[in-house]
């Protein structure tokens, strides 16, 4: 079987050597390429994925949305998320899913936060939002850009980065899914969330450095942390068990990229 993962820029993505350490482990002459596609030639995105005898592929950015106007079906929790990372082929038929919100929600020690708060209102804040929502959460966004939030598509309470202080106590879930303490990214956390509850989980979902300056100050509360290196394995894992029916080897996965880092 062939898969791939489609986006601009790529070349960093290191979703094709994890892939091939799950297909090692697992013993399958299977194939996973990295297409960088421009934007410009996106509208042949059918015809590639069909001349490629494609099975399967992943989607990133800047795709996620601008792929669903190409798929046949849509898995009813991506079209709320209004992003999809998992196209499934079969035939003729292209099926939509997002693995990023339940690859992370895998990721955390517990599966069941009433009280989340995430920061950051891109689209992987959305899709976790939405996540978590259709779990029964009570969902907050706080967002550097107020007017983000105004075209929201779903009911969440929206704060500010100052408001920050004051809704940490009552969190059990604190995630940042904004670029911020990514490597070679400048900006620093500049709000405070000392107040959270002892027993809040905090979470990043980013995985280089494994330690971002955020969950180092989590840390230093004494707080339990996790970082962004689960959910990238278990969406991974997830996406490929749609294509295939089949549970991936996770800790091959993980070794692997940890070995890559
Ligand atoms: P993704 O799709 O990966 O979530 P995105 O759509 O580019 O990425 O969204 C990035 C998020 O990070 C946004 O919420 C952005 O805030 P703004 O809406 O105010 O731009 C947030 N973000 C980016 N840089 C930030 C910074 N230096 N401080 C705080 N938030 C930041």
């Amino acid at each position: 079987m062939n898969f791939a993962v489609i986006g601009h820029p790529i070349s960093h993505s290191l979703s094709p050597v994890m892939h091939h350490a799950n297909f090692r482990s697992l013993g399958l002459d299977y194939s996973y390429l990295a297409l960088d596609i421009h934007p410009n030639h996106f509208h042949h995105i059918r015809d590639i994925m069909t001349a490629k005898e494609m099975d399967g592929f992943n989607v990133t950015i800047p795709f996620k949305t601008a792929i669903m106007d190409y798929l046949d079906e849509v898995d009813a929790d991506a079209l709320k998320m209004g992003a999809v990372n998992t196209v499934k082929i079969t035939g003729d038929k292209w099926t939509g899913y997002n693995t990023d919100a339940s690859g992370f929600i895998e990721s955390l020690p517990l599966h069941d936060y009433r009280h989340v708060l995430l920061i950051g209102a891109g689209g992987a804040s959305r899709a976790i939002a939405q996540g978590f929502a259709a779990r029964g959460a009570e969902v907050t966004v706080a967002n550097r850009s107020p007017e983000r939030l105004d075209d929201w598509p779903f009911d969440v309470n929206k704060i500010t980065l100052q408001d920050i202080e004051r809704y940490a106590d009552r969190t059990d879930l604190l995630v940042n899914t904004t670029p911020v303490g990514m490597t070679g990214f400048k900006d620093e956390v500049l709000y405070d969330f000392s107040s959270v509850h002892p027993d809040a989980v905090v979470a990043d979902i980013i995985y280089t450095p494994s330690k971002t300056p955020f969950l180092a100050l989590a840390d230093s509360l004494g707080l339990t942390t996790i970082n962004g290196l689960g959910m990238f394995v278990n969406q991974g894992a997830q996406s490929f068990k749609i294509w295939t029916g089949l549970e991936a080897d996770r800790a091959a996965m993980t070794e692997c990229v940890k070995n890559h880092l």
